[in-house]
């Protein structure tokens, strides 16, 4: 009787307090942990990650191997692999590079051999990125009509676009399902060994947003740690000048660390516009002919063929653009002050200034960062 009694109280014990864990919910079993991403000196605080796509360390290893893993186009055939990496390289600014030994002059071709519309655009601070990715900023996070916000959306255009890797996402998603070591990282990452194309998306745009530059010696000067020579000191000035060469408005400059304004404007290159891509395309106002993005200028050394047609090869052929090639068009935007004299007119010596500060904008240790390159092995490799 004694013994019943007592295990009626232990069962009662044992209700109680599995009650009381109901009402106290413990950690999900596989949370992920969460990435810490550093706001770099100066830079603006207000970042573009997704409430349903936080960052988390196991994200974004998962995206890193992805971004790399040419089996992303859904074949396994040499010959068929591609990946974001195959145009995005992180030695050359996540671009070709004009020097590519497939993608002559830097103009990139998708797996079917076909050119895509634009040259390929830098992979760097996107995090920072609301108002518009591509040439024509057509993928905008803060237009909610566009068809394609952010970067996930991205991922998914990349992998079935015609003129890129011509994939099929049921056929991705069944592919790395198959791959040994990948499903147990999706379990890490996001709860499920199960791989939906969603999932793959999220861990890629991850991995993206984590490609910051903050450390050229631009940075460095203004964090007080180097001092810049009198050549790239009178640059900086002319670049944020609008008597001197007035790259600031639409480039960024000292108060505008990423180096662009992410918006888009006719920069005077053309009268006459056929580009069915432009950002005409996307608005439909005539005076948005001609008109593309304002790209960071950050590592921009690396980032030629320029413009999105890849019409100059050098900084050189740009900066004597903007001296002495502008046109005055109905299209061309107000902020090119200096169109009307076809253009801001520099000396010899003021293009070379011009060019040491920007070239000062480069950061090799983004360029060589090691969390940021190619995995030394796959998930499925031994
Ligand atoms: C075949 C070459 C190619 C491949 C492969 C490729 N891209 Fe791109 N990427 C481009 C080109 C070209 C552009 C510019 C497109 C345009 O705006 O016309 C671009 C633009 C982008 C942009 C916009 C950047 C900005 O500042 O607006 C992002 C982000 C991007 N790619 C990410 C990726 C990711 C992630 C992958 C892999 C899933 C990928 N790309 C695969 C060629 C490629
Ligand atoms: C009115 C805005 C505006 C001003 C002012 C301006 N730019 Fe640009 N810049 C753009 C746009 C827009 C593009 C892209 C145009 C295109 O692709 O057709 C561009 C492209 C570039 C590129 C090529 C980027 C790439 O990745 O291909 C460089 C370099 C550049 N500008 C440097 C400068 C410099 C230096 C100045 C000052 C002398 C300057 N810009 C002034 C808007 C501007």
């Amino acid at each position: 009787m004694r013994i019943r009694l007592l295990d009626v109280c232990l069962i009662g014990l044992l209700v109680l307090t599995a009650c009381g864990r109901k009402e106290v919910p413990g950690p999900a079993p596989h949370e992920p942990t969460p990435f810490e991403l550093d706001i770099p000196f100066g830079f603006p605080t207000k970042l573009n990650i997704p409430a349903d796509n936080p960052l988390t360390v196991e994200g974004v290893a998962l995206g890193r191997y992805l971004f790399y893993d040419g089996r992303l186009s859904g074949r396994t055939h040499p010959d068929s692999l591609m990946s974001c990496s195959s145009c995005h390289i992180q030695s050359n600014n996540f671009e070709p590079g004009i020097d590519h030994p497939v993608f002559q002059g830097g103009f990139v071709h998708g797996i079917n051999g076909q050119q895509t519309h634009h040259v390929v655009l830098p992979l760097v601070n996107l995090v920072w990125n609301k108002s518009g990715y591509g040439w024509n900023g057509g993928i905008a996070t803060d237009n909610p009509d566009a068809a394609a916000r952010n970067i996930e959306d991205i991922v998914r255009m990349s992998v079935t676009a015609p003129d890129e890797m011509a994939g099929d996402t049921s056929r991705v998603k069944a592919l790395f399902q198959s791959l040994d070591g990948y499903p147990g990282l999706f379990e890490a990452a996001f709860g499920s060994s199960t791989i939906t194309f969603k999932n793959i998306e999220k861990a890629i745009a991850q991995f993206v947003r984590t490609l910051v530059s903050a450390n050229a010696p631009f940075d460095r000067y203004l964090r007080g740690e180097l001092q810049l020579s009198q050549s790239e000191l009178n640059g900086f000035i002319l670049f944020t000048t609008e008597e001197g060469a007035d790259c600031f408005h639409c480039h960024g400059g000292g108060g505008n660390p990423l180096f662009t304004t992410h918006l888009t404007y006719n920069n005077g290159k053309d009268s006459i516009f056929n580009d069915l891509f432009d950002r005409f395309s996307i608005t439909g106002d005539p005076m948005d002919k001609g008109a593309y993005k304002a790209p960071t200028l950050r590592n921009i050394a690396k980032s030629g063929p320029y413009m999105h047609d890849g019409r100059f090869a050098t900084l050189e052929e740009v900066i004597d653009f903007y001296s002495h090639h502008v046109l005055l068009t109905d299209q061309v935007d107000p902020l090119m002050h200096h169109a009307i004299r076809g253009g801001v007119q520099l000396t010899p010596n003021e293009k070379t200034d011009l060019l040491a500060f920007i070239r000062t904008l480069q950061d090799d240790d983004f360029l060589t960062n090691p969390d940021f390159a190619r995995p030394g092995k796959f998930p499925d490799e031994p």
